[in-house]
């Protein structure tokens, strides 16, 4: 059943195609980062997306942005992902999520399916953390898993703080936080992703259903040392920060491999930046993950020793500090075989599998019913340009998560209690 009904193709290959402009750089990758003009361009698409199709449209205080089919309220089914990206990133990661959330209700629609439910299509704002650091803030402050008065604080490469970059956006500070009542009127999420790995390649299954998000975190390494002279400084005088940075690079893949974790260290700051001048300073920034969270503790303590003790040789001193911490998820059983069997029976197969990149659906997990379909991804690459799926595969995601959503939907609402 992966044929391509005309309005899943002819829809999804006009959203697509109206997105795939927006932030793309010369290097082929995406700069979609938090409040920058491509991600405010990417929110005008979406609210474009909703006008289009009768939505209606609604904005939170945290910069999430929701269609919704019918009128809000309780017992909805949403659906949704992310459409920011990491510096340099893929056109798949978040936005075939959204596009396919657009796309799965039109179907639906053109089926004439009965909704008894409200049904939304979000954008969770900031989910890379490209800019601030930190992953996942929107879906992480309707929430109230994080401060917002720390997050609003924290300030981008150029010095400028979340809460100015968000006003770009129309959003005032006092309108960051928690949001109980939108969050309580989310009866099942539901986040379609393409996956980040080839077990769906190995397996050959077009689309599959997440059983885990494992647990992972950043952390920041500062090495303080002196600035000097490349030219006149003897070896023995010097006090270069770069050095115990490097070790501490090769001790991450080192502690991964020992505890059959994942640790990587992508980004990196060297001040003054000189060919010429011994660093004074440099910084790096670890991210860590594993199936459990001890591993991943036991992990970043053998990077923090490591760093410890090559600064202590180099006159070097160091610094670690945690900037994030996402406890991961395991998707309840039930949703999660529930939307197995549909997939299964609309797509003749399916595969479950866990993941070890974060998501939204993650953060939601520990307060409303979510679950994630994954869509193959014939390489298995993401964060980078290279990252894709076929058009095939993208419509067997649309056609999975109309099937889930419809099998969702028809359920009528909990009845609420009445007031006495
Ligand atoms: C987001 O994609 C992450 O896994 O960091
Ligand atoms: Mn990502
Ligand atoms: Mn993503």
């Amino acid at each position: 059943m992966t044929t391509r009904s005309s309005v899943r193709h002819t829809a999804f290959a006009s959203a697509w195609q109206t997105l795939l402009p927006i932030g793309l750089g010369p290097a082929g990758g995406y700069r979609r980062l938090a409040w920058n003009d491509a991600d405010l361009a990417c929110r005008q698409w979406f609210r474009a997306q909703a006008q289009a199709r009768d939505l209606i449209l609604d904005e939170d205080g945290n910069g999430n942005q929701w269609a919704w089919w019918g009128e809000p309220g309780a017992g909805a089914v949403v659906t949704g992902s992310h459409l920011d990206s990491v510096p340099g990133g893929g056109a798949f990661d978040g936005p075939l999520g959204v596009v396919s959330g657009f796309v799965a209700i039109d179907v639906l629609r053109e089926r004439g399916v009965t909704r008894k439910r409200p049904v939304a299509v979000t954008n969770f704002s900031d989910e890379e953390g490209g800019r601030f650091g930190i992953a996942c803030i929107g879906s992480r402050l309707m929430s109230g898993d994080a401060d917002p008065a720390t997050l609003l604080a924290r300030v981008d490469e150029a010095g400028v703080t979340m809460g100015d970059a968000r006003r770009r956006g129309g959003l005032l500070p006092d309108a960051a936080g928690p949001d109980p009542a939108r969050l309580g009127r989310i009866a099942t999420f539901v986040e379609l992703h393409i996956e980040q790995g080839r077990r769906l390649v190995d397996l050959d299954v077009a689309v599959g259903v997440a059983t885990a998000v494992w647990p992972h975190g950043r952390w920041r390494i500062d090495f303080a040392g002196r600035g000097d002279h490349a030219g006149t400084t003897r070896l023995a005088d010097r006090r270069d920060p770069v050095l115990p940075m490097a070790e501490t690079i090769l001790a991450a893949r080192r502690a991964a491999h020992d505890h059959d974790a994942l640790a990587t260290v992508g980004r990196l700051a060297v001040v003054p930046g000189a060919t010429n001048a011994i660093a004074s300073h440099a910084t790096a920034w670890l991210d860590a993950r594993a199936p459990g969270s001890d591993t991943v503790r036991r992990v970043v303590e053998a990077v923090g020793g490591a760093a410890t003790r090559a600064g202590a040789e180099h006159g070097v001193g160091v610094e670690v500090a945690e900037e994030s911490w996402s406890g991961g998820a395991h998707f309840g059983a039930e949703l999660r075989e529930r939307l197995a069997a549909t997939v299964k029976d609309r797509l003749g197969a399916v595969a479950v599998l866990p993941t070890g990149a974060g998501h939204d659906a993650a953060i939601l997990a520990a307060h409303v019913p979510s679950a994630m379909l994954f869509v193959r991804n014939p390489t298995g690459v993401s964060h980078d340009p290279a990252e894709h799926a076929t058009l095939e595969d993208c419509l067997a995601g649309v056609e999975a998560l109309a099937a889930v959503l419809e099998d969702l939907i028809s359920e009528d609402p909990i009845p609420e209690a009445p007031v006495s």
